[in-house]
């Protein structure tokens, strides 16, 4: 069976600077994905372009995009707008920029019934409280005739779910979905996404929160200044890190282990993606780098079956992780 989602090698550029460099993966049906790194490393960019809704100055360079094994760069404008929504949809980062102020909800949510289903207006408008019940709006009738703006953060999430979710798409991508959320609101729409995972939804989940990723994913891609930089299952890949950048992201990350060990942000600054460190582009800020790093882009290499990391030194580091565990334990 082929996958569902598959990207192969995206490049994603504005004009001529890279801000994806060449990023793979492929998920399939029922399966959920991490995309985990720093702000800037190009998550958004690469889902945005699976969408086709890459900002103006942007544009798809080189690679592939399959859905359903289907090339999505050789489908009509027609079919990319019944793909969108009704099979594939996203929860955008910025929730109000994804939200009419000017329009009520429920109408905004009706308007999808309407438009996509040609429900009558009553009909549509009955089927709105039902989506915005069911993840979990108090209220729903009342609230239907409410502005965005009337909504707190954690509701206007659920509202976005709500709109994501209603023409029962097979994937979801989730930019960031709990970021601007208080902790309790955070784990609800936690809840709810995962319930939504036990009913067969796929889902990628972008975040630079290891923790949301632990809860979430089964596997994960870590990326670093536009690139991939180590994949694996979550279990795998938080257990024995095979890149200095996840074993930092890690460190960093109070709720991503339930180990003893301190927390400790990783030095330095992500790079500027128009000037990037030449050899490979975390060596400015890695504690493992030597010479060679300066001067030889490692690739992304698959070291065990279905484990990968960009790094010249992936095995060394793969035993430190391991030996400062123990060390902790
Ligand atoms: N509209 C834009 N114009 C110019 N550069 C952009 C724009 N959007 C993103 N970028 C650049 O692309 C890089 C990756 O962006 P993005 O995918 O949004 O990162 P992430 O979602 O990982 O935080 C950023 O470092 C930024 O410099
Ligand atoms: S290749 Fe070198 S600089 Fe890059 S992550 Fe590995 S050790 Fe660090
Ligand atoms: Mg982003």
């Amino acid at each position: 069976m082929s996958a569902l989602l598959e990207v192969t090698d995206l490049v994603v550029a504005f004009g001529d600077v890279r801000a994806v460099r060449g990023v793979s993966f492929s998920l399939s049906e029922g399966e959920t994905l991490a995309i985990v790194g720093e702000s800037g490393s190009g998550k958004s960019l690469s889902s945005l372009a699976v969408l086709g809704l890459l900002p103006a100055q942007a544009r798809v360079e080189s690679g592939e995009i399959r859905w359903a094994g289907e090339d999505v760069s050789a489908m009509s404008e027609r079919e990319l707008r019944a793909l969108r929504g009704e099979q594939l949809s996203m929860i955008f980062q910025d929730p109000l920029s994804a939200l009419n102020p000017s329009l009520t909800v429920g109408y905004q949510i009706a308007e999808m019934f309407r438009r996509r289903r040609g429900l009558r207006r009553d009909e549509a408008r009955r089927r709105a409280v039902e989506a915005m019940t069911e993840v979990g709006i108090p209220d729903a009738a009342r609230r239907v005739g409410a502005y965005p703006h009337e909504f707190s953060g954690g509701m206007r999430q659920r509202v976005m779910i709500a709109m994501a979710l209603a023409l029962e798409p097979r994937l979801l991508i989730a930019d960031e979905p709990t970021t601007a959320l208080d902790v309790t609101v955070q784990a609800q729409i936690l809840r709810l996404l995962r319930h939504r995972q036990r009913e067969g939804l796929a889902m990628v989940i972008i975040s630079h929160d290891l923790g949301v990723v632990a809860r979430t994913a089964r596997s994960v891609v870590v990326m670093y200044a536009g690139q991939a930089v180590e994949s694996g299952t979550v279990a795998d890949v938080y257990i024995a890190p095979a890149h200095p950048y996840t074993l930092g992201l890690l460190d960093a990350s109070p709720s991503a282990r339930d180990s003893n060990r301190e927390i400790r942000p990783i030095d330095g600054y992500p790079p500027d993606i128009t000037a990037l460190p030449t050899g490979c582009a975390f060596h400015p800020r890695c504690p493992f780098a030597r010479e060679r790093c300066r001067t030889e882009e490692p690739d992304l290499r698959e070291f065990a079956p279905g484990r990968s990391s960009a790094c010249h030194y992936a095995e060394e580091v793969l035993a430190r992780g391991a030996a400062v565990d123990h060390a902790g334990a």
